[in-house]
């Protein structure tokens, strides 16, 4: 499934209050109380949409979603990233603009209800939506709505528990309130993937998680992705994006401030720095290091890639330091190096731990 925003603009003001607020505007710009916007000058319209005056959730944002993608998305509190997941799955209409399902135009009634569970949103703490008396009704209640027989909904019930690491005999018949707070967030997991979703949306999936809880949840998230389930990630967290996305959205004020890869992004990152985010801090480390004289050439590193790439260059360091070691004993072990020393000593273990099977027992440790 591909999904395609074309010039989507959105605003949660409803139309005839829009309508008046750009009759005001008229009135005083012909008053000269205030100054025409540029583009409406310049080309007779407006940059984007069609209010220059509006209240914009979102504004003119264009890209696509390919199949069996993973993509990021990033912005400061009040960007609009919310508002743009709540459009992927047809929860919001454009007010301007189109959003396309394999070509299809998401606001026709006919194309919402075919791609109907075949777009899974989780909410930001879904777990707060729980209602069922058991785990098992919880998880049933939206293959139960797509009409499905009693064994079928029982079937995707198990498989999703399964899926999110819970057995189904142990949690089933449980109240979803008796569980921990990480383990709720994986019924309602599951609730989304029992409608089988070829694209999962998912809005800040990780947040108030413990790290145990949060790492092994990242690990649940690349695990359905390499399944083929394409995943839209809302995140804060830099390092997580840049070792999961594999192509990055970057949301200012409502309008695409970047996209591309990781590796493009976090190039930009004066730039990111400006709109309150930041790169890697596996890469703020790498840029230190590279400052001190290392030899790191990737364009973005993760603790793994930091690892691989400086161990051998500490090491050499470390022999040529050995007394009787020759000229370059001389050279300063970069460990006390007071430039490079104190983002090392910030950077804490685990927060970019790459998602190798082991990771999770690291985090524990
Ligand atoms: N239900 C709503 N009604 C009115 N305005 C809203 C609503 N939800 C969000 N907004 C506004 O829309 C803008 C984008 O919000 P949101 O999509 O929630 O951003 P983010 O998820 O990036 O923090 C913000 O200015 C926010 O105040
Ligand atoms: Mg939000």
């Amino acid at each position: 499934m591909r999904i395609a925003f074309e010039g989507v603009s959105f605003s949660y003001v409803d139309p005839v209050h829009q309508e008046k607020r750009r009759k005001r505007a008229r009135r005083r710009r012909e008053a000269g109380v205030i100054e025409q916007p540029t583009s409406l000058a310049e080309h007779g319209r407006p940059a984007w949409g069609s209010d220059p005056e509006g209240t914009w959730a979102l504004c003119d944002v264009t890209f696509s979603l390919e199949p069996g993608e993973f993509l990021g998305l990033a912005g400061h509190t009040g960007s609009g990233k919310s508002t743009l997941v709540q459009l992927i799955n047809g929860l919001l209409r454009p007010t301007f603009g189109t959003v396309l399902v394999d070509g299809r135009d998401l606001a026709d009634g006919k194309v919402a209800a075919a791609v109907r569970g075949k777009i899974g949103l989780v909410f930001q703490y879904p777990e707060n939506q729980l209602f069922a008396p058991t785990v098992a009704e919880d998880v049933a209640f939206g293959p139960r709505n797509l009409g499905l027989s009693d064994d079928a909904v029982a079937t995707r019930v198990r498989e999703a528990l399964r899926s999110v690491h819970l057995d189904p005999d142990e949690v089933g018949e449980k109240s979803p309130f008796e569980l921990s707070g990480g383990q709720q967030r994986r019924v309602a997991f599951a609730g989304v993937l029992a409608m089988e979703p070829e694209v999962l949306v998912l809005d800040e999936p990780i947040a108030g998680l413990d790290p145990v809880a949060k790492e092994e949840f990242l690990q649940l998230i690349a695990e359905l992705h390499s399944r083929g389930i394409a995943i839209v990630m809302v995140s804060h967290n830099m390092d997580d994006l840049a070792r999961l996305a594999e192509r990055i959205v970057v949301l200012n004020n409502g309008r695409v401030f970047a996209l591309g890869t990781p590796v493009e992004v976090f190039a930009r990152g004066d730039e990111l720095r400006s709109v309150g985010l930041d790169v890697p801090q596996a890469q703020k480390l790498a840029c230190e290091l590279r400052e001190c004289g290392f030899d790191l050439p990737r364009a973005l590193y993760d603790t793994a890639t930091l690892a691989t790439d400086l161990a051998p260059q500490l090491s050499r360091r470390t022999k040529n330091a050995l007394p009787g070691a020759g000229a370059d004993a001389a050279l300063p072990a970069p460990a006390g190096h007071a430039a490079c020393a104190s983002p090392a000593a910030s950077a804490a273990p685990g927060d970019a731990t790459p998602l190798a099977a082991d990771s999770k027992e690291a985090g524990r440790a």
